[in-house]
């Protein structure tokens, strides 16, 4: 019998609900020796609004059962980010312990490079961002808010373990890649616990690796490298915040936000499904208008099935998209053309 896989789908807010469809439409397009069930959870900001909350107070429990999540993206300007953010994609992604957010930054044939000179060739990374701890634990509070006395203190907290475990991953995607190098982020010349510490692990962990070419560099440097030296970087690690922000760059540097796909993983132990979705965000700018790219969450559809023991089809569904993006016709606005978020993936579809 056919092998059938469980899917959660979250849209969420804005335009996670017009590209998680056509995510879906293309994964339905691309299974052929296996079955998919998709069960949709209308959670987000909407939801908040009418209850007072993200979730149920059981989501976790109702997602739990399920093979993996596909999320669109969380946030609307009717609610504080840091509560619709916290309270569902934070908490799914600390509830289950997805350590990893693995993070590629490719360029897509047919899509030129925004960076003068660089080619697919020199732009190829694949980012580790530690996921479950760091700059996001969310402790801390604030004392005498409101008043001009008002303190305001955001603790972080990185484990050795925590920050092993990344490590350890990191450098076992590196081993396997063509170039084995890894870049790890860090700022340990003004974190003198935190980022000391990051730099210790990573020197201890790579001890096991000497197959893997090590650099260390300074988030800020790190940044400006990721432009003038792109071809220089392969896997990087960073911690929750600075990764958080280097793979903004990096889908800058793929041409749009609208590109860069990522999946939550524990490639250790389950407490509960992955989870993959797009980088981007809700996008309140243009929701609505049905032109958001579907390029990040069809990828991030790919390596979903990739996670789930399916590489064909996510290689299936890879193939199409370069195809499409190839020949350089079908285009949303983001990436200078004028076709829908529905067009791209009947497009996609149609390679299938
Ligand atoms: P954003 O990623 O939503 O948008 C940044 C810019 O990129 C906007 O101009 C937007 O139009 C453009 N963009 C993003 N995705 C696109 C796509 N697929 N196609 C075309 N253009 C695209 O970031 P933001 O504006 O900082 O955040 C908006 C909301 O989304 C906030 O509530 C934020 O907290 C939330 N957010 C959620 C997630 C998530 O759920 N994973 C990620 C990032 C931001
Ligand atoms: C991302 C997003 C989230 C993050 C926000 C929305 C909390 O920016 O997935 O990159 O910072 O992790
Ligand atoms: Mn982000």
């Amino acid at each position: 019998m056919a092998k059938n896989y469980r899917i959660a789908l979250l849209p969420g807010d804005g335009i996670g609900k017009e590209v998680v469809p056509q995510a879906v439409r293309v994964l339905e397009a691309a299974a052929n020796d296996f079955t998919l069930g998709f069960e949709s959870f209308e959670w987000g900001c909407e939801y908040y609004l009418r209850t007072g909350r993200m979730m149920p107070p059981d989501g976790l429990e109702q997602l739990r059962p399920f093979d993996a999540i596909l999320l669109g993206a969380i946030g609307h300007p009717s609610v504080p980010d840091h509560i619709s953010l916290r309270d569902l994609l934070l908490r799914i992604r600390f509830s289950f312990d997805l350590y990893v957010n693995l993070r590629p930054v490719e360029i897509l044939p047919g899509i030129e490079p925004p960076l003068r000179g660089k080619t697919a060739d020199d732009i190829n990374m694949l980012f580790v961002r530690e996921n479950s701890e760091g700059e996001y634990c969310g402790m801390g509070g604030r004392f005498k808010a409101g008043t001009p006395d008002e303190v305001a203190v955001q603790q972080s907290v990185f484990t050795r373990k925590g920050v092993e475990r990344v490590m350890r991953y990191a450098f076992e995607q590196a081993r396997h890649r063509p170039r084995k190098c890894l870049a790890s982020a860090t700022k340990s010349n003004a974190m003198q616990y935190t980022m000391v510490m990051w730099d210790e692990v990573l020197r201890a962990v790579a001890r096991d690796y000497p197959d893997v070419a090590v650099s260390n560099y300074h988030v800020d440097a790190l940044a400006a490298r990721m432009i003038t030296h792109p071809e220089s970087l392969d896997v990087v690690v960073g911690s929750n915040l600075f990764a958080d922000i280097l793979t903004d760059l990096g889908a800058a540097l793929q041409g749009s936000l609208g590109l860069a796909s990522s999946a939550n993983l524990n490639p250790a132990e389950h407490l509960g499904p992955p989870m993959f979705e797009p980088v981007h965000g809700s996008a309140p700018d243009i929701e609505g208008r049905g032109v958001a790219n579907p390029i990040a969450a069809i990828s991030t559809s790919a390596l979903m099935m990739e996670h789930l023991g399916e590489p064909e089809a996510g290689r299936r569904i890879l193939e199409a998209l370069k195809e499409v993006t190839g020949e350089e016709t079908v285009r949303t606005p983001d990436l200078g053309g004028k076709n829908t978020t529905q067009e791209f993936a009947s497009a996609v579809i149609q390679k299938l």
